[in-house]
């Protein structure tokens, strides 16, 4: 059974007890494709010969005890459904030493051995808050749409948000053109804007502005006194939320009034972007790595984030590499704008 630590850390001498049950949960921000991750997570364990239980609410219903359990079949027909079934939450409270120890007695009653924790670098921090105090094995499946966790080339989400904007803009795009507007479209990505650089390539963007570089700046400024010039001239501008409420409506009140000869509009895409049926990216890659998640935890893994790397190689990422270290855009796109955005 699970122990609090007593001051020590487990070095991992000491052989742990034979797991026989586990739980899964989803945490912070939703992401489509995290019930496919949940349905190969528990599968996986039940073919395993575990039990499994599914915390609902994210941290919150650990410290609440809100633990349901889990057979083959509870699973069935959610492999293709946006959201979660078992809710998510971001909890204030399991960041307080009170809200894990409420937490620990919660999983110690519900005879829990082992976690896996689907969501992101919150989800990933609150998991190693509680592993330096209790020893209780967690592995984590990244699952959010920003794609921003070091270690991993993908996570779960991504590629359905990822089409859920280049659908929107398409559509967009017939009113810019109609109109000869410039539309400047917010996407997700708090702090991150690889949502924004790959999309913004898959819809043809005259410039994509996100918080790790400047250089697409001056190539919004060529684009804008082009177009300033030219009668008809439609474009898009997409631009990375980056953690800063407002920034896209800022920047286009400055671009309308610096350019007045330009007709300017403002689309934020919104959790448009977090919703609907998951691709079929996202239902693999969720496959794969919930299996991978209870293959680590049989091979007495813990404290690891599961990540695909390199043509979806299988790799662990310890969590204090995968919420610390930054994911860094790939900035061959930003090359690739350059060239194309002629
Ligand atoms: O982390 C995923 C994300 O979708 C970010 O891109 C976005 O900034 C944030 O969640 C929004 O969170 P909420 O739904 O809590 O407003």
């Amino acid at each position: 059974m699970m122990e609090k630590k007593s001051g020590k850390e487990n070095n991992g001498s000491e052989k742990r007890k034979r797991l026989e049950k586990i739980a899964v949960f989803t945490s912070g921000g939703d992401a489509p494709g995290m019930n496919a991750a949940i349905r190969a997570v528990t599968r996986a364990a039940i073919a395993n010969k575990l039990r499994v239980a599914g915390i609902r609410h994210g941290y919150q219903g650990m410290i609440e005890g809100d633990f349901v359990n889990l057979k083959a079949r509870d699973v069935s027909g959610i492999l293709h459904q946006g959201g979660t079934i078992l809710k998510t939450a971001r909890s204030k409270e399991f960041f307080t030493e009170e809200g894990r120890a409420k937490a620990y007695e919660n999983l110690k009653k519900e005879c829990i051995d082992a976690v896996v924790v689907i969501g992101g670098d919150g989800s990933f921090t609150g998991a190693m808050a509680f592993t330096k105090e209790y020893d209780v094995p967690f592995v984590g499946i990244p699952g959010t749409i920003d794609n921003d966790m070091y270690g991993t080339d993908y996570t779960i989400g991504y590629d359905t948000a990822m089409n859920t904007i280049v659908d929107a803009v398409d559509k967009i795009k017939d009113t810019a053109s109609s109109h000869g507007r410039i539309f400047f479209i917010e996407v997700m990505g708090r702090e991150a804007g690889q949502l924004a650089l790959s999309s913004g390539i898959a819809v043809g963007a005259e410039a994509i502005l996100i918080p790790e570089s400047t250089s697409q700046e001056m190539e919004m400024e060529k684009f804008l006194k082009k177009g300033y010039k030219e009668k008809d001239r439609s474009g898009i501008i997409i631009v990375a939320e980056g953690g800063e409420p407002g920034r896209t409506i800022k920047i286009a009140e400055r671009v309308a009034k610096e350019y007045p000869n330009l007709d300017v509009r403002v689309s934020i895409l919104g959790h448009i972007q977090r919703g609907g049926t998951p691709t079929a990216k996202d239902r693999i890659a969720a496959t794969k790595m919930g299996v991978a998640a209870i293959d680590a935890l049989l091979d007495d893994q813990q404290s690891i984030m599961i990540g695909l790397v390199k043509n979806d190689r299988i790799v662990h990422v310890p969590f204090s590499k995968a919420v610390k270290l930054d994911h860094s855009i790939d900035k061959d796109l930003l090359d690739i704008l350059r060239v194309i955005n002629i």
